[in-house]
């Protein structure tokens, strides 16, 4: 037995860890849960502010060097987490047990929104997280046919709506009201009582996350939500192309416009790895998501490259990213998804830091 582990001395060292995304040390974030000292073994359990931690790897060897260092001599640490809120006061009403929401949003069409947000959500409910994906785009609502939904109809009572589950996410969509394929014809003012309904009358739950698919451009839906509820921050998705990139930097204008932060830029099909010589082929270009991420002070929140696989998946309903697509492990584009997962759960860990702070003070 070492004498120098002692349950102060474990927090002491634990107090010059610190939790690389939120700055601070882990002992002053109340993330240290409980020490359990048997002769040179500690066992530990850390509290994290999302499971979907993308820095656990440096945490825990931090951790393990500082209570080495005091005579351990095998340290464990079990994982926990508990997903803070990003915002408060009475604007979040509307969604009582949602803690974060993240808009998906882009300039231009089809640059790979739907994909990008159906991927996140599906990631971020695969580490653990309790994810909804609200598909705002009342038009074109492509959020069903992606997690394999298309055919299901809402159900629910007394004016409460029952979300779709599929893929571990909770759902709504405009889609699951409708009958056949008639096109939606929408206008402003319904667009955003739509959008209102979708997220007073549907029975989300407990969420840490809710994801919310934006249709294209600068629109009515993009600004309901706004108006509606408060947005941990957006996520930009573009493609390389010039267009592209006009296109996303007035989306990005269109939030600094309403007080949404933006988190950053995803350069969706970034390059195509040939399956046949291997080789790396730019059909897009490359790079244009860092150029206006520089150029707007922005962050490349990650880069997924163009793979078949992403979009047979799509048209399948089964996500890269899910258990069940049969790539999902061997697949650069599903990889990249995930990572992306976790950077945007960090920056959102960020945001609730002082939200958390003023809570418990
Ligand atoms: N990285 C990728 N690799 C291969 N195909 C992709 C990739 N990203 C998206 N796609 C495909 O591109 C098409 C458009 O993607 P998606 O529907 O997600 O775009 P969107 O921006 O949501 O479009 P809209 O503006 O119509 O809402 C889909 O068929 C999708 O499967
Ligand atoms: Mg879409």
């Amino acid at each position: 037995m070492s004498d120098q582990l002692t349950n102060d001395n474990i927090m002491a060292a634990l107090s010059q860890v610190r939790d690389p995304e939120i700055g601070r040390d882990l002992v002053s974030l109340g993330m240290v849960k409980g020490i359990d000292i048997n002769g040179t073994a500690v066992d530990l359990t850390v509290e994290l502010t999302t499971p979907a931690c993308p820095l656990k790897a440096k945490i825990e060897s931090d951790i393990v060097e500082g209570l080495e260092a005091l005579g351990a001599s095998a340290v464990r640490v079990d994982w926990a987490s508990n997903v803070k809120r990003s915002f408060g006061g009475p604007a979040a009403d509307l969604i009582p047990g949602v803690r974060n929401t993240i808009a998906v949003a882009s300039g231009k069409g089809g640059v790979g929104k739907t994909t990008v947000a159906v991927n996140l959500a599906v990631s971020l409910a695969r580490d653990g997280a309790r994810v909804g994906l609200l598909d705002a785009d009342i038009t074109g609502p492509n959020v069903p046919l992606m997690m394999g939904t298309g055919g299901a109809h809402v159900t629910g009572s007394g004016g409460r709506v029952n979300p779709v589950i599929s893929h571990g996410v909770k759902m709504m969509s405009i889609q699951y009201f409708l009958t056949g394929d008639a096109p939606v014809i929408w206008r402003g003012p319904l667009i955003h009582s739509a959008i209102q309904q979708f997220l007073r009358d549907v029975e989300w739950g407990e969420l840490d996350y809710l994801v919310i698919d934006l249709p294209p451009g600068t629109g009515d839906a993009a600004l309901s939500i706004s108006q509606l509820i408060p947005l941990s921050g957006a996520v930009i998705v573009t493609t390389p192309q010039e267009v592209s990139l006009l296109d996303a930097r007035k989306a990005i204008a269109m939030f600094n416009k309403v007080n949404v932060r933006t988190f950053g830029v995803v350069e969706n099909m970034s390059g195509f790895v040939c399956p046949d010589c291997g080789g790396e082929h730019d059909i897009f270009g490359s790079g244009g998501g860092t150029t206006i991420a520089r150029e707007l002070g922005l962050e490349v929140l990650g880069r997924i490259p163009i793979e078949p696989g992403v979009r047979s998946g799509s048209d399948a309903g089964v996500p890269i990213t899910s258990a069940q697509h049969p790539a999902a492990d061997a697949s650069a584009a599903a990889a990249a998804m995930r990572e992306l997962a976790r950077t945007v759960a960090g920056r959102v860990s960020v945001v609730a830091a002082p939200f958390a702070e003023a809570a418990t003070a």
